[in-house]
């Protein structure tokens, strides 16, 4: 009888113990794929990667209960990392395209965006992307400005890997103009007096968080929480934090 007793003791032990175990590896990790030379979307300050997307996807974690951590990588390298799951889900600004669309999923978009062409201060032939047509234009590999650029003829674009190297291009006067999303264009002509923005006409781009096609219970799972936060108030206090 009394060892009988002991046995059931050591059994719920046991028990208890394994589901604690398992309890613990449920509360998972996600690994989050940008590209943090995008301001006001996912940029560095002292070291850290901080930003727009970098605060959404956050709030997104707390609410499905996930832990996350942030991995930095070349633009261009998100969707293959993606779907050789180095990482789980990628929010970089990223442009939700019919192209992309066959290869991964995109939550509900979170913000609407637009192609814009910086330039030096002294030029003054540039004024929309018609005006593009014989000149070197810098653009960054893979990003939706490359695919626009691609498709005007006679245009001479110059890749770069990287969008402060885009940047440099210019300055340097390599390219005459370089075309990027209006946001990061704006904040790289505010931060260097030398250039300016000029605005364009080109069609409207909506930025979504990609996930692989078969993680159907995270696109779900993203997406409700998006809701909440657009309901309660965390999206717009975001909005106005990092677009004034
Ligand atoms: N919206 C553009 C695209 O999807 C550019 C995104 C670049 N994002 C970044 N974090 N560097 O291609």
């Amino acid at each position: 009888m009394f060892k009988n007793n002991i046995l059931k003791v050591i059994v719920s032990f046991a028990i208890v113990i394994v589901a604690v175990m398992s309890c613990k590896e449920e509360s998972k990790k996600l690994y989050v794929g940008t590209n943090a030379e995008f301001e006001p979307f996912e940029y560095r300050e002292s070291g850290n990667i901080v930003g727009f997307d970098i605060e959404l996807v956050g709030e997104i974690a707390k609410l499905i209960n996930v832990e996350i951590e942030i991995e930095d990588m070349a633009f261009d390298g998100l969707l293959p990392a993606l779907q050789t799951k180095k990482i789980d889900l990628i929010i970089a600004g990223m442009t939700a395209t019919e192209e992309r669309k066959k290869n991964v999923n995109f939550s509900e978009s979170y913000y609407k965006s637009q192609q814009a062409i910086v330039v030096n201060n002294d030029e003054n032939g540039i004024n929309a992307f018609d005006n593009l047509v014989g000149k070197d234009v810098g653009v960054v590999l893979g990003y939706t400005g490359d695919l626009i650029v691609s498709e005007i003829s006679n245009v001479r674009v110059q890749r770069y890997n990287a969008t402060s190297e885009a940047i440099m291009g210019l300055k340097a006067k390599k390219v005459q103009a370089v075309v990027l999303d209006y946001e990061p264009a704006k904040n790289y002509s505010a931060q260097n007096p030398e250039l300016k923005l000029i605005e364009t006409d080109s069609e409207s781009e909506e930025y979504a968080i990609a996930i692989r096609k078969e993680d159907t219970q995270l696109l779900d799972d993203i997406n409700k929480a998006l809701a909440t936060l657009k309901e309660n108030g965390t999206y717009d206090a975001l909005l106005n934090k990092y677009f004034k």
